[in-house]
């Protein structure tokens, strides 16, 4: 009697359970969808790598760390730091200008330099390098005023803290197994530094860096993101907290194919470099950048592009003039880029798309010159309302092959591109379809009819 009890227990409430569990999960994921969404929107955002490290023009932290030069020769950067032509407003209209969404700055790099008047420590702006100011507080402001979103970028490892495990790739200070202790207080430090960032910025995004040196539970990546998201419940989070990310970074190395997570950031040097370095003049050209712009944005995913302020503040020439001619690409080119969608596969169309938000338009972008002044599209079935030049408005000419009535096959749509309407860049083509896309995937087979 009593096992029948129970089993009719277990019956009634299994469907119970199963769609309480479905209700919630379903709710946490409308939760992210809702707090993922002005990072999907946005497609463009500025990566600044700005530290002692520009004095010299040598690699960020990695430098010492592997020896090319010996950490107090690396520490006499301090001195030249002086940030005296830092103008912050100039940075945050650039950052406008360019057409990105958000900026991510390095708050302290793996050497662990501050950028702002850290209570905790003593390696920062303010107290040990020669421009005794902190630099973040006005940074920030700026930001704000322009309605940008704001990302800070910390390191998790800090290979100058004395209780910090790793000095250099030869140095390890100690094991965490063998001085829990010594750890904890590192831990702490880094708890203080983090919540002083977190009280006084507000940042909508955390860009954690360096989490490959410790596992997840030396470094308490969850406890940290849950003491991160209290009172900032939407906040979002880069991958590199181990496993308690939002999104993914894949680093310079575009994604071939279409990566399958769902949000992603490539993060770009402009050049080679993440600091400023003044021997690398292996800057990409503005085409260059839009190429790897569009691949990303047709791709689903945003570029997340660096620059490297130098150690005075101002801002490499070349590097404000790539970042304001990709400003003016953007602006054209506005409707096809943010809040879209990604594109359609390579087998419709010969090259990079988006889709608007409502899949009813369709923006193919168009490198090269075409030949014969004409595009394809294949396997559209879809009417196709109008196509148009997007940011010069010329309607274009549209000839439809290959439609036969007896079978659903749409055909090959050639649409003609007048040669004076190609824009320097990518010229966008918007197709205007009259229901969201549909694409056609079937074979078709022999004539049955005619
Ligand atoms: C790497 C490097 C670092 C750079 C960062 C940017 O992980 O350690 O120097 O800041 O990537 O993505």
């Amino acid at each position: 009697m009593m096992r029948i009890k129970i089993l009719l227990l277990i019956l009634f409430l299994t469907p119970i359970s199963i769609s309480s569990q479905q209700i919630i999960s379903s709710n946490n994921e409308i939760d992210e969808i809702n707090k993922m969404r002005w990072f999907e929107e946005a497609k463009l955002g500025i990566f600044i790598h700005w530290g002692i490290y520009s004095v010299n023009g040598i690699s960020e932290s990695w430098s010492f760390f592997n020896g090319y030069i010996s950490h107090s020769d690396y520490m006499k950067q301090l001195d030249g730091f002086n940030a005296k032509k830092y103008d912050p407003k100039e940075w945050s209209s650039l950052i406008e200008e360019s057409g990105a969404k958000y900026t991510v700055i390095t708050t302290k790099h793996h050497d662990g330099f501050a950028l702002w008047d850290s209570k905790y420590g003593n390696l920062n702006s303010f107290e040990s390098s020669k421009s005794k100011k902190d630099l973040l507080t006005p940074f920030v402001k700026e930001i704000r005023n322009k309605g940008l979103k704001l990302g800070l970028y910390y390191s998790l490892p800090d290979w100058s803290y004395k209780d910090y495990t790793n000095h250099t790739n030869k140095i390890k200070r100690y094991r965490i197994k063998e001085n829990p202790n010594r750890w904890q207080s590192f831990l702490n430090y880094r708890d203080n530094q983090l919540n002083e960032l977190k009280n006084r910025y507000k940042p909508d995004l955390w860009w954690f860096d360096g989490d490959w040196e410790h596992n997840a539970i030396d470094w308490k990546s969850r406890e940290l993101k849950t003491e991160l998201q209290k009172d900032f419940p939407n906040v979002i989070f880069n991958s590199r907290l181990n496993q308690f990310g939002d999104y993914e970074t894949p680093e310079i190395g575009i994604p071939v194919y279409r990566p399958s997570s769902k949000y992603w950031e490539l993060c770009m040097t402009i050049n080679d470099s993440w600091g400023y370095q003044q021997n690398d003049n292996n800057y990409k050209t503005p085409m260059q950048i839009i190429d790897l712009f569009v691949d990303t944005i047709s791709k689903g995913g945003n570029l997340l592009l660096n620059i490297s302020p130098k150690s005075d503040g101002s801002i490499p020439e070349k590097q404000k003039l790539i970042l304001k001619e990709l400003g003016k690409w953007n602006k054209k080119h506005s409707s096809a880029i943010y809040s879209t969608k990604k594109g359609i596969a390579y087998d419709h169309f010969y090259g990079p798309s988006t889709l608007s938000k409502d899949k009813k338009t369709l923006f193919l972008f168009v490198r090269d010159i075409p030949k014969d002044n004409q595009i394809v599209l294949k396997g559209i079935s879809n009417k196709i309302n109008r196509a148009y030049i997007v940011g010069n408005g010329t309607v274009l000419n549209q000839q439809l092959l290959c439609k036969v009535y007896w079978n659903k096959y749409p055909g090959i749509t050639y649409i003609e591109i007048p040669k004076k309407t190609l824009d320097p860049y990518y010229t966008v083509i918007a197709i205007v379809l009259d229901s969201p896309i549909k694409l056609f995937n079937k074979n078709t087979g022999a004539i049955e009819l005619n």
